[in-house]
Order: structure tokens, then sequence, then C-alpha cells
């Protein structure tokens, strides 16, 4: 298989010649790139004169994970998860002790964009053997993570959470928890991508092959998995099969349990760190208050579920009742979980075959999300649009943006201070969790400020941002290998 290195060589090389090629492209107007002096001039406005600096030191390398008693190698980083207030500078010195380079990007938070963590286009990947600081004032509160942006080491187990406090907001709730979400996979994502190019896993591929010619593919699936459909997604829901999920590193044989309170206010902080999967997360007989998406406040409201695309956040409190109650995430259009227990006092703890009402209850929708008052966009005209038709199919395992992998793609331009209308138009057979670096935008619908974005097939959905912070910055499928496979583009700040 020659495809992944083929494809990653051409995504580095667009990268890299967009960075030489500072006049090029967009009628001789120059691009505003990471080391230009506006970069940074955003971040001196907004820095206080005694800004606290938190330092610390993450090295990404090879880990055992200790899953439900078995010892799996993978790669991760040695730190948990990072915390800082806002206004804080912080200042992660990176350690790459993987065989390989990579970088760290700061997902949700529009820090400067020569601390975005994109190789070659935000800074020069970082070798292995080789060390980078990161350093940059965290400009807003919220529930974020962070994770490599070079090829699909995302996943492995390279995540943890970035949670950023405001002084100012207390908060009211007596007990809070971050859980992570990921899908599991057996052997390497460079052999699932490899599967996936072939054409074996997808849905689309099994159809098209014809009589007994398919019997070779069908066997080397495990199960359905790749069969996965889902109503709330549109279709067909993943495309690689996962052997488990995981809740903060842990499967449910080996389920975490959360202790709070009884009659308590519990903050429940939920990032989808997964790869491929799109969960619907509930908790046994409670209802879910959501207050925050993608760490930005919104007018609380109450479901029964949410469903989370890869990258998406959502901050939920529940009252928890005396007992143990199942948290169950399902691996949406599957029939697999990640699971943990919410404990307030004693009480048997629950079966983890539990499947609680709740997940096929009220589902929270964008349209349910308004924002509070103080994050709420200045409406307006926008003063340029710029249209993403996303395109492609799992057959060919061939996906990108206006019909193009990232590599061939132009830059969008835009003009700090500009009000910027980007409409994704989903032209292809699945649904993508659409994300753009450096701003949180707001949804058309309802306002509410988000960066991650679930489109579904057939459907446009339209967000307006303030340019407000100069460089080059990312929009792409969080699906690591839709963007491995050139579901990116780049938007540009241009002078
Ligand atoms: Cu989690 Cu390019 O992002
Ligand atoms: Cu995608």
């Amino acid at each position: 298989m020659t495809t992944i290195s083929r494809r990653r060589f051409l995504v580095s090389t667009g990268a890299a010649s967009l960075l030489v090629s500072a006049c090029g492209a967009g009628g001789g107007r120059e691009a505003l790139l990471p080391t230009d002096p506006l970069v940074g001039a955003r971040e001196t406005r907004l820095a206080g004169a005694d800004a606290k600096v938190i330092r610390k030191s993450m090295t990404a390398g090879p880990v055992d994970l200790d899953l439900a008693g078995r010892v799996t190698p993978t790669w991760g980083f040695d730190g948990d998860a990072i915390r800082a207030n806002v206004g804080d500078i912080l200042e992660v010195e990176l350690r790459n002790e993987l065989p390989e380079e990579t970088t760290i990007h700061w997902h949700g938070i529009a820090i400067r964009n020569d601390m975005d963590g994109v190789h070659d286009l935000t800074q020069s990947a970082v070798a292995a053997g080789e060390r980078f600081t990161y350093r940059f004032l965290v400009p807003d509160p919220g529930t974020h993570f962070f994770h490599p942006h070079t090829g699909l080491q995302l996943d492995r187990a390279l995540y943890a959470p970035l949670v950023i406090d405001d002084r100012d907001d207390p908060g009211q709730y007596d007990a809070e928890h971050v859980l992570v979400l990921d899908d599991w996979l057996e052997g390497t994502p460079e052999e699932a991508f490899a599967r996936l190019g072939a054409g074996m896993e997808g849905m689309d591929g099994m159809e098209g092959m014809d009589g007994m010619e398919g019997m070779d593919g069908m066997e080397g699936m495990d199960g359905m998995e790749g069969m996965a459909s889902s109503d709330l997604l549109g279709g067909h829901a993943s495309d690689v099969s996962y052997q488990m999920h995981l809740i903060n590193f842990r499967p449910i044989e080996d389920r975490p349990t959360f202790d709070v309170p009884a009659g308590g206010r519990v903050r429940l902080r939920l990032i989808n760190a997964a790869s491929d999967t799109a969960y619907r997360f509930a908790v046994g007989g409670h209802r879910l208050t959501v207050t925050h998406a993608d760490g930005f406040p919104v007018e609380p409201v109450e479901v029964d579920a949410v469903l989370l695309g890869m990258g998406e956040r959502f901050d939920v409190i529940v009252t928890a009742s005396a007992g143990a109650h199942p948290i169950v995430a399902i691996a949406e259009g599957t029939d697999q979980v990640a699971g943990a227990v919410l404990r307030a006092g004693p009480g048997d703890p629950p079966s983890p075959a539990a499947r609680p009402a709740e997940l096929n209850g009220q589902v929270l929708t964008y349209g349910d999300l308004r924002p509070t008052e103080a994050v709420r966009l200045a409406s307006g005209q926008p003063d340029t649009s710029l249209t993403l038709d996303l395109t492609g199919n799992e057959a060919d395992y061939m996906w990108g943006i206006n019909g193009k992998p990232m590599s061939d793609l132009d830059p969008f331009d835009i003009e700090e201070g500009q009000t910027v209308r980007l409409t994704f138009r989903n032209r292809s057979t699945m649904w993508h969790p659409m994300h753009l670096h450096g701003h949180t935008f707001a949804l058309e619908e309802t306002g509410a400020r988000k960066d991650t974005v679930i489109v579904r097939p057939d459907e446009s959905v339209s967000v307006m941002f303030a340019a407000d912070n100069p460089g080059q910055w990312m929009v792409h499928c969080h699906n690591t290998y839709h963007l491995e496979a050139g579901m990116a583009g780049v938007i540009s700040y241009v002078r």
C-alpha cells in the first residue's frame, strides 16, 4: 500500500508550499503568515499586566494502556489534563519521544496562530527526539482538548483534556468530572486506513463488490461495525471497525466510577476525542441540563441525551439522585458502548449491560442551543461568504472539499475585521464533523457558539465568525481518516 505515504506527502507538500508562496495565489494579495507581527498583536492586546505563567512538560511517546487488565502498547502523553485560568499564559514543552514527527494542536481555543500546532502550516513538525515549547495566552474559558495534528496519531491514545476556568464564574455546581470518549482500535490506524483505501470496511465498498469476490472482504471485517447506520447522522455512521470504546481510557469492563454527593449538582464535561465515532450520551434516571457547547455557554436546556461528533464537547449538569447510576455512551449506529458509574452514596452498581431509556429519549439538537447574551456575536451582514462543498465517498476513500483534497485546494482568503459566513454543503455520502481552528463561530440558525459542527449528507449548515485572529487556519473534517484522506482546507488571512 503506497496510498498513505503518498497522500501524506501531498498534504505536507501542499501546506509547505503555502508557507513559501506568501505572495502567490489570490491575485497578488499577501497571505498573513504565522510569523507576521500581527499574529502576536492580539495576544498583547488581551494580556493582563500580571498574567500568570503555567509551565508544563508533555512527553509524547510509547505508553502501555491497561484495558481491563490487558496491557496494550500504544502512543500517548505522559501528563493528564491541563487546567488554567482565562488570561493565563500556558507554556508547554512538548518532548517528542515517538518514532516519528508530531505537533500539539489546542483544539477549541482561539490562540495565536504560530502556536496552533499544524505542521507545515503554523510550524514545522517536531522531529522524533526533538522538543518544542508552546507558549500562548488562553483567551476564553471552556472545555477543550489537545491532540497531535500529524497523520493518524489521534487514533492512538494521544489526547488529553484542556480545561480553562473563569475566575469570575465559580460555577453553580457541587462536583465536576471530565469524561473523554474514545474509540479503541486493535492494530495500528495506518493498517485501518489501508483497509479503508481498499474499500474493504466501508458499506459502499461492499456493495461495489459482486458475487463471490465479496467474500474475502466480508470475512476481513469484524462483525457489522463497518455497516453502522444512524438516523441521527443521516445514514452511514462510521468507517472503521473498533473493538471497544473508552471513557477516560477505560473500557466498559473496567468502567470508571464518579463519586458525587447525593442531591448535588454535578457538572460533566464531555469530550469526544474519538477518530471515527459519534457517541450518544445519557445518564440512567437523569435528565441532562446542557450549559456549554464546545466550551461556550448556552442558555441552559434540558434533554435526555446528547450526541457528540468527533471534536465536539458539551458540558451538562445532572442533579444526582441517591444510588449508583449507569453512564452510557453508545457508539452511534452500533450496539457498542463506553460506560461509567455515577455514584451518589451506597447502592448496587448498575449492570454494564444497562441501556438507559434516556438514550432513546429527547436528544439535543443544534436548534435547542441559544447563546448566552455575553457570547452572542454582533449580528450583521457578512462581509464575505465562503462555500465549502464536502465531497467524496466511502468507496474510493477520497474525501475532499470542493472536489479536491487539501493538497490541491487553494486557500480561502479573508481579511482581518471581516464578518465571515462559512457554509458547509454536504455533497457526499456521509456525515462530517467540521471543525475550524482559531475561532469560535456562531451557528447561523441560533447564534450558538461552537467550533465543530455536524453536517449530515445533503445538509447545508452556515456559520458566522469574526475574523479577529490573523494567520493561517485549518478548516477540516474531524474524522481522523477523512482528514488524512484530504478533507481539509486553509482559511488564509490576507492583506
Ligand atoms: Cu481537533 Cu484540526 O483539530
Ligand atoms: Cu468527514
